[in-house]
């Protein structure tokens, strides 16, 4: 029933080809003994460069978007087809700034996580609550809704990680106490339990994310049912090796 830990890095809309390799070319040495998987999900125009920046290492490459659509008329998209090709193993979706910003609902979560499972993408499927929601004690509704939404028609949970990335926590400073991630994370996998049966959802990996870093990964992973974390601005420097070596 062990799951494996599995630290991810989103470069959100930062680094560009050079700089991108470099941190890599920084980063390989040392993640190289590290027991979790490890991935970066980069800008979509930077996935061939960095594909080939992190070959014979441990980190694989994810994307920030995948439309749900196989191919059309949808200018300026990117099929789940098309990151395939590419070698692209996981792909973030529902991040909250695309649910701000880009009119993401669960809806278009829900579209664009069957698309990524129909070409065996592994999504990495974003919920959290915002600031106002966790103070009138809306917590648990929302991720219910999400959840609910976001994954119908999903047969096996097993092929997705959750991201819990409360929405006041993330690029703040403002990490979600170890106690309060926890707390959450296990109600998110109840409400899996309840969706999926209790077997299924021991096995779902769970990531934390929102103001992770090498100080308080440490905490937020002893957590029972906190499997890993999202990393945003500690995925742009090495400090995210720090945090992929947080058991040593
Ligand atoms: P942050 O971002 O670590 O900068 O808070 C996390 C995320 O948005 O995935």
């Amino acid at each position: 029933m062990a799951r494996k830990p599995f630290i991810a890095g989103n470069w959100k809309m930062n680094m560009t080809a050079a700089s991108g390799k470099q941190l890599i070319d920084e980063l390989k040495p040392l993640v190289k003994g590290a027991k979790c998987d490890v991935a970066l999900c980069v800008p979509a125009i930077l996935i061939p460069a960095m594909t080939k920046a992190v070959k014979g290492s441990k980190i694989k490459i994810g994307a920030q978007n995948v439309h749900f659509a196989e191919s059309g008329a949808y200018t300026g998209e990117i099929s789940a087809e098309m990151l395939k090709e590419y070698g692209v193993k996981y792909v973030i979706i529902g991040h909250s700034e695309r649910r701000q910003y880009f009119g993401e609902t669960d809806e278009t979560v829900n579209k664009r996580t069957l698309a990524a499972l129909n070409n065996e993408l592994t999504p990495i499927v974003c919920i959290g609550e915002t600031l106002d929601e966790r103070q009138v004690d809306l917590t648990e509704h929302v991720l219910t809704k999400q959840l609910e939404k976001g994954l119908e028609g999903v047969e096996d949970v097993t092929k997705l990680v959750i991201a819990y990335e409360p929405v006041w926590a993330i690029g703040t400073g403002k990490t979600a106490t170890d106690g309060q991630a926890q707390e959450t994370i296990k109600f998110i996998r109840k409400k899996l339990g309840k969706m999926y049966g209790v077997k299924n959802a021991n096995k779902v990996k769970i990531l934390y994310g929102g103001s992770m870093n090498a100080k308080n990964c440490k905490g937020l992973m002893a957590q029972p049912d906190i499997d890993g974390g999202l990393i945003g601005g500690a995925s742009l420097k090495t400090d995210f090796a720090t945090i992929v070596n947080y058991d040593k």
